[in-house]
């Protein structure tokens, strides 16, 4: 008889990103506000399929610091920070750690941060949410760290000024289908919540992707 195996924690980037030239960042900022992204990624980093369950984000210091005060650690998510100096960012970060023991945590590798994320009991899905230095080094990594990317794919008819880029190698992923990333989005309760292509706000027009790791 054939005994039913656990589907692996799968762990995501979640980005942002004006293609060409594949921008994320400007002066440590995100260069557009999307209100309608801005909710996929609420939504989809917190939803899940198994109500007793929570997601992990995995971000880097530089992210963490630029979301405000009142909005850190990202609700509803274990959040894990990135730091090589991992100690003294703990005692910068120490009243935010003693509010918060249960849903803040520190780690000073990525690889460490995934690998402690498995062992963990109740998490159901990984998220890193950058910033460019996290993602970069999370898709460029020896092995299989990533196994897909939900990317929220922008573009603009005016020039919009950016000083962070992802390093992306179009090689390594495979688009998914509209209807697998609207199943996807079903099986959290989101089925019909977004528009996944033609959003258009300001002089930004979007569209949500989801890509495979081809490896
Ligand atoms: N468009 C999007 O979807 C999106 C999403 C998130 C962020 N962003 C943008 O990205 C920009 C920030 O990116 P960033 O590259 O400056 O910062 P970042 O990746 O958020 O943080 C960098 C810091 O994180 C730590 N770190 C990074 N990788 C690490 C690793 N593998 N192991 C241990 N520590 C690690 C290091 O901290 P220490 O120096 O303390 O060692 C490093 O200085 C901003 O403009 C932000 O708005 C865009």
């Amino acid at each position: 008889m054939q005994t039913l195996r656990k589907a692996p924690m799968k762990v995501s980037i979640i980005v942002a990103s004006l293609l060409p030239e594949f921008g994320i960042g400007s002066k440590g900022r995100l260069p557009w506000h999307l209100k309608k992204d801005m909710k996929f990624f609420k939504e989809v980093t917190t939803r899940t399929v198994d109500q007793n369950k929570k997601n992990i984000v995995i971000m880097g210091r530089n992210t963490y610091d630029s979301i405000p005060k009142r909005f850190r650690p990202l609700k509803g998510r274990l959040n894990v920070i990135l730091s090589k100096n991992a100690d003294e960012y703990r005692e910068q970060l120490k009243s935010e750690l003693q509010a918060h023991p249960d849903t803040l945590k520190i780690e000073d590798s990525l690889e460490k941060a995934i690998e402690q994320s498995k062992l963990l009991h109740g998490i159901e899905e990984v998220f890193i949410i950058g910033g460019a230095q996290v993602y970069n080094s999370a898709m460029s990594a020896q092995g299989h760290i990533v196994d897909r990317i939900f990317l929220t794919k922008i573009s603009s008819p005016v020039k919009v000024s950016m000083d962070t880029f992802l390093k992306f190698d179009a090689e390594q992923w495979e688009k998914r289908s509209l209807d697998d990333l609207e199943e996807y989005l079903k099986s959290k309760g989101l089925g019909g919540e977004f528009q996944l292509s033609g959003n258009k706000e300001g002089e930004f027009e979007y569209s949500f992707l989801l890509l495979e790791n081809k490896k």
